[in-house]
């Protein structure tokens, strides 16, 4: 077996850590149980590009049940996590093509080494499989049925791409199910900025001024845990009814330029790039904390950060640089702009993780059972599966709901009751 990891003898560790989550991954779990018996997937090559975490590897082990040859690369140089990797190879028999701290030759080697393996599906977070298989690899993009996105904005290069005309292949929005993006980027995304911050810096939310750059799921999911913990929230936003929404949930809102003069902590969770920069960086007040939690690096502008600084002190703390501005203002930088969640801390908690992971692995199945009827277009998930995930889900929290009466269900059916 092929595979590239740090330390094969980080196993053990690895292997606690995967069981670990399993225990908050039910939903996935009963998914597995079923798959084992039933194999949907009988044969079938997988490639995933995901974060590797011990809630990935508790879907690469559903995958694998359903009769799947599963391989997996990292879809970020730094949220691999290298004892779950070494687990994987050793414990399960998954391969797995991912070190953390690889430099971007390495990524794309171990990106191509996923696509080595012929797959005919595909999981993305942030779509680079599917962008090697429309550039550097479009021979290897006729044998695949469907592959999946993980993120808003591997949602919103595909969605690009399928405009363009050139989407070969059918590609599942799985962003975009209630049962994924409602949980995981709200609440996922809420508390595992929040947990990264902290654990890189010991920020101290109360009474600190946080601005946090889009209002989207993730967006929103943050300004409220900070809120929660007593940070005085400033939002910024392009998007007037988002904007408006922001204002009405009780935050300020007001450009980046005028955020820029008062904040002490800035997270930037917008999917574009240049949202932060020299304009910004200039007002800043010294000691601002500056990090990331969108999917890329480009959210903050880095270079035009590093070339404003007459001198960079690099791991001030880990995952802390520190740039000195002419004027003696230092900023701090978090893990060099990347996902603070995932390269400070373990990324969403396994619960959250559970469901969209859950929706991932039942919509594997539906690729399957439906493959000569999907055509090369950005699909969404089907109804059915959401609600069979938050079905699932609700019952493993011991939570119980009412159900329509039969005068309800006629009554919503006709039209004609009014006034
Ligand atoms: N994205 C955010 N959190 C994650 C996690 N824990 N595992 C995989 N992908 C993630």
């Amino acid at each position: 077996m092929k595979f590239d990891i740090a330390d094969i003898k980080l196993a053990g560790k690895g292997k606690k850590r995967i069981l670990w989550a399993d225990n908050d991954m039910p939903v996935l779990a009963s998914i597995r149980e079923r798959f084992a018996k039933q194999k949907p997937l009988a044969g079938k090559n997988v490639s995933a590009c995901l974060h590797i975490t011990a809630e990935t590897a508790n879907l690469a082990r559903t995958l694998k049940a359903a009769g799947a040859n599963v391989v997996l690369c990292a879809s970020n140089p730094l949220s691999t996590q290298d004892d779950v990797s070494a687990s994987l190879v050793k414990d399960f028999g998954i391969p797995v093509f991912a070190i953390c701290g690889e430099d971007r030759k390495t990524y794309y080697k171990h990106i191509h080494a996923a696509l080595d393996h012929k797959p005919v599906i595909t999981f993305d977070d942030g779509a680079d499989l599917v962008t090697e298989l429309h550039t550097t690899r479009t021979n290897d993009a006729e044998r695949v049925i469907a592959s999946m996105e993980e993120t808003t904005t591997g949602v919103i290069r595909l969605r690009a791409l399928d405009k363009s005309g050139k989407l070969k292949f059918p590609v599942i929005a799985v962003n975009d199910a209630a049962s994924k993006h409602l949980f995981d980027n709200r609440y996922g995304t809420g508390q595992s900025t929040v947990d990264g911050i902290i654990r890189a810096t010991d920020f101290l939310m109360a009474g600190s001024k946080v601005v946090v750059a889009g209002y989207g799921w993730c967006g929103r999911g943050f300004a409220m845990r900070a809120k929660g913990m007593g940070a005085i929230v400033i939002v910024t936003e392009i998007n007037p009814i988002k904007a408006i929404e922001a204002s009405m949930d009780g935050f300020e809102v007001m450009p980046m330029q005028q955020a820029a003069k008062v904040g002490d902590l800035f997270v930037t969770l917008t999917g574009n790039k240049n949202v932060i920069r020299s304009e910004h960086f200039r007002v800043m007040k010294d000691r601002a904390v500056v990090a990331n939690s969108g999917h890329f690096n480009v959210e903050i502008d880095i270079p035009a950060l590093a070339k404003l600084s007459k001198k960079i002190n690099k791991d001030i703390r880990n995952h802390v640089d520190e740039y000195v501005l002419p004027n003696g203002k230092r900023i701090c930088l978090l893990a060099e702009g990347r996902l603070i969640n995932l390269a400070a801390a373990e990324g969403h908690p396994a619960s959250v993780m559970d469901m969209s992971f859950a929706t991932q692995a039942l919509e594997a199945e539906y690729v399957v059972k439906h493959a000569d009827r999907l055509a090369a277009f950005v699909h969404n998930v089907p109804i059915e599966i959401e609600n069979t995930v938050c079905t699932l889900k609700l019952k493993s929290m011991g939570i119980t709901i009412d159900k329509l009466t039969l005068e309800q269900v006629k009554y919503l059916a006709d039209f004609g009751e009014g006034t």
